[in-house]
């Protein structure tokens, strides 16, 4: 089975789209099949590139995520995708919010906070870099290779 991995910030430009190439990077770097996507709650971004502050961390560690764009977060993802993860708790609460409850329970995707991936930091949030300065975004870089790192090696065992 393929597995396939929403992550989802507020903006789709900063957070989640660093999340999204540590873990393509990963999955390269492993050769594992992983779908990998990014998503917003928030719907301002739509179209856009990431943050340039964010494109840079990703460029100084090689990726490049010029091309990504932003998109917000559909009642469809929730069937397409095995997991969907929040960066922080306002956005899992959203997710929780917009998830399809029907009576046949179609959300497929199982619904985590990215650092519930790294032991020790289980249940905090990805602080928002987006209103600091350009360090915010380092941490961020540090905080989602962990999880990807991970993520990648617990999907793998699966
Ligand atoms: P992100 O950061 O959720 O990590 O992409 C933000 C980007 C934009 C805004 C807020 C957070 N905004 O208010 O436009």
């Amino acid at each position: 089975m393929t597995h396939s991995i929403l992550f989802v910030c507020l903006g789709n430009i900063c957070r989640s789209p660093l999340a999204e190439a540590a873990l393509r990077a990963e999955a390269q770097r492993l050769r594992m099949d992983l779908i990998v996507d990014s998503a917003g709650t928030g719907g301002w971004h739509i179209g856009e590139a990431p943050d340039p502050r964010a494109q840079a961390v990703a460029r100084r560690h090689g990726v490049d995520i010029s091309g990504y764009q932003g998109r917000q977060v559909k009642p469809a993802d929730f069937r397409r995708f095995t997991h969907i993860i929040a960066l922080d708790h306002d956005n899992l609460a959203n997710l929780r919010r917009i998830a399809p409850q029907n009576e046949s329970g179609d959300a497929t995707a199982e619904l985590s906070l990215l650092l519930d991936h790294v032991p020790g930091r289980e249940g905090q949030a990805v602080a928002d870099p987006y209103f600091g300065d350009d360090d915010g975004f380092d941490v961020t870089w540090d905080e989602v290779t962990q999880a990807a790192r991970n993520l990648a090696f617990k999907l793998r065992g699966r």
